[in-house]
């Protein structure tokens, strides 16, 4: 594993804070916009007695990877027992509000601008959804989010985690290079764009709106970096661990990251606007835009 142009310092960024709510207004958005991960190593999510009888697998549609919540819809899904439905609703609207507090301490610039909140259950060991599925999810593999069939415009995509591990497991991620670098990599190699077959796609419902040359691009880059073994196991990366009781927070569309292990997580996602980045220049979108000398959206 290479950790020359990638070292944790380089990666992540501490922050010691104990309380979702907390006072301390220290703004991480400089730090996040580069692609750093922001580490909360002691912002823990406490479950009652009663809550942690939902740390189990068995509560998870066997259909779905996880339980999802949208909470500006009051809409559950992925819960196998209906009679488990009001706690896990319970659970992760309280969940999502934290997170709302969270945002107004340390980045409170984005408090008016982030949208389309959706947070996560997440039940299943890292190594069950790694074993029984293709490669292109295999999201064990580094790689950049990119939405298959919901292209995104450009929009970031925020992600705040938080280790619920009731038995002292950690979540260990791996994450590489910082965004310009990686697309520098992979941009040669990705396939052109076709506005006819992405009017197809939409056309058929393969998406649920039409895919911009900037998300074809997103989900070649995904493809490609997951395809590439010798990428994986030598590209440049560092090994975190995350464990119980920690939170951290990236650009999951920047920072290119690889989920290694670890069992129960929440997690909660935001969508943010280019145009409303303290940079809007450091994002994926603009990144692309210079190195293609193409407007992308
Ligand atoms: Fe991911």
């Amino acid at each position: 594993m290479s950790e020359s142009m990638t070292s944790f310092h380089n990666a992540v960024t501490s922050l010691d804070l104990s309380e979702w709510d907390s006072n301390e207004q220290a703004s991480v958005v400089g730090d996040l916009e580069q692609g750093k991960v922001i580490f909360l190593p002691h912002l823990a999510f406490s479950l009652s007695e009663q809550e942690k009888h939902l740390l189990d697998p068995v509560w998870v549609d066997p259909k779905r990877k996880n339980i999802s919540y949208q909470p500006l819809q009051d809409k559950l899904n992925g819960v196998a027992d209906d009679a488990q439905e009001p706690a896990v609703r319970a659970l992760l609207q309280r969940h999502y509000h934290s997170c709302l507090q969270l945002i107004s301490a340390i980045l409170p610039e984005y408090q008016p601008v982030l949208h389309t909140p959706t947070n996560s259950l997440r039940l299943h060991p890292v190594a069950r959804w790694t074993q029984n599925t293709s490669w292109r999810k295999d999201d064990s593999r580094l790689h950049v989010d990119s939405f298959p069939s919901r292209p995104n415009y450009g929009e970031r995509i925020l992600r705040i985690f938080t280790n619920i591990n009731p038995h002292g497991e950690n979540r260990s991620w791996r994450v590489g290079e910082p965004f310009p670098t990686l697309a520098e990599r992979f941009l040669p190699r990705l396939k052109r764009y076709s506005p006819i077959s992405s009017w197809l796609q939409n056309t058929v419902g393969i998406t649920k709106s039409y895919r911009s040359h900037y998300d074809h691009l997103m989900l070649q880059m995904h493809d490609a970096m997951k395809s590439d073994m010798d990428y994986q196991k030598n590209g440049p990366q560092v090994a975190i661990e995350f464990p119980p009781g920690s939170s951290w927070i990236c650009f999951s569309d920047q920072t290119p990251h690889a989920a290694m292990g670890g069992q129960f997580m929440l997690e909660q996602t935001f969508l943010l606007p280019v145009n409303d980045m303290h940079d809007p220049q450091q994002s994926p979108l603009k990144v692309l835009e210079s190195m293609t000398s193409k407007s992308l959206i």
